[in-house]
């Protein structure tokens, strides 16, 4: 055996080079030199066709021998080094530990979760509940059990869409529906009546949408079920609900209006609490269309199997998105489903 061929006489001065290089880039440099073809392993590699059969070989294992030595002692020079440079930049000019790191995003609730918490936080401090019900709603519970039939012209008003062939599921256009599906779930789970429920949620039209209209928007019902419940009680409620929102006491108006499911039906209207004698929210009429609400049919209290007999109710729907609107003086409904982060950091 030659002594060039020798890893331990090889690996000494590999090594020395090895230990003295300077930075990662020489260290790179060197490691192609090493144990590359014409480095200290491929010549010994480049020697065994040139050996006689026995000592092949052993040649080969000092090649793998010398090769692994080398690795390892890269290694540790490529640890060094990375130790070094993190070192140089902790203490090096321009890095200052006292600096406050960089601030955390955080994320904000939808300005109609706000709404929605301070109504849920009123209406549960006078003794109502909060529901939910279904998006995807039968047929049955959004019109028929409504008081709406199949052919009635009031279907025409919540145009909607049909999620099935049949025609028996449709994305509900209203949180009315709850009412039928909270009556009858109080009566199996014999809760009442008498009880008091909201539903906040989303709904759904086939709409034209414009600044004012959206195919998804937000509504909060309101129902309440109990003995000898009158007009009165609705309107007691209401001006309770307006000084909720806005903070002080605020004149409403009713005015008939047509809802199969309630009768007598109003459009409660409040007197506009941004302006004293008109302004642009109110254009110039100093009331605001509000909320529809009014006394729950006798033929929807039978639908959610409360007899019509012995209990009464009032319902209203409040538009959620409205009164967001309202709220926060934002101009166009599509802004509040848009996702558009210069809208919603905003709140
Ligand atoms: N659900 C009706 C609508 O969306 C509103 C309403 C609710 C009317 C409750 C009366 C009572 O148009």
């Amino acid at each position: 055996m030659t002594s060039s061929h020798d890893p331990a006489v090889l690996l000494g001065p590999a090594s020395d080079r090895i230990r003295s290089a300077q930075d990662r880039e020489a260290l790179q440099a060197l490691e192609r030199d090493l144990l590359g073809k014409s480095g200290p392993v491929g010549q010994i590699l480049a020697s065994i066709p040139t050996l006689p059969g026995e000592e092949r070989r052993a040649a080969g294992q000092r090649a793998n021998e010398l090769k692994r030595a080398l690795e390892e002692a890269l290694q540790v020079r490529r640890g060094e080094l990375e130790a070094a440079a993190l070192e140089a930049e902790r203490s090096g000019a321009g890095f200052d530990p006292t600096l406050p790191p960089a601030p955390l995003e955080r994320g904000g609730l939808h300005p109609v979760t706000l709404v929605v918490r301070d109504l849920e936080d009123l209406f549960t401090s006078m003794g109502y509940t909060v529901l939910d019900g279904p998006e995807v709603e039968l047929d049955h519970y959004n019109f028929e059990a409504l008081n709406i039939p199949k052919d009635h012209p009031a279907r025409d008003a919540q145009d909607t869409f049909y999620c099935d062939p049949e025609g028996q599921l449709v994305l509900r256009t209203h949180t009315s529906p709850v009412q039928v599906r909270a009556m009858e779930h109080i009566v199996r789970e014999k809760l009442g009546p008498p009880f008091r429920a909201i539903v906040p949620g989303k709904v759904f039209r086939n709409e034209a949408v414009d600044a004012s209209h959206e195919h998804t928007f937000h509504q909060m019902e309101g129902l309440v079920v109990g003995k000898d419940v009158s007009v009165g009680h609705l309107i007691g409620a209401m001006k309770t609900l307006l000084r909720g929102v806005f903070g002080r006491d605020i004149e409403i108006r009713l005015r008939p209006g047509y809802f199969p499911f309630v009768e007598p039906g109003f459009e409660l209207d409040a007197r506009c609490p941004f302006c004293a004698g008109g302004c642009r929210v109110c254009k110039q009429s100093t009331w605001i269309e509000l909320l529809p609400c009014g006394m729950v049919h006798p033929n929807v209290l039978k639908a959610g199997g409360i007899d019509p007999e012995q209990w009464s109710g009032f319902a209203f729907g409040l538009g959620l998105s409205r009164l967001v609107m309202l709220r926060y003086g934002i101009d166009d409904v599509r802004h509040l489903l848009s996702g558009d982060l210069r809208f919603l950091e905003q709140f």
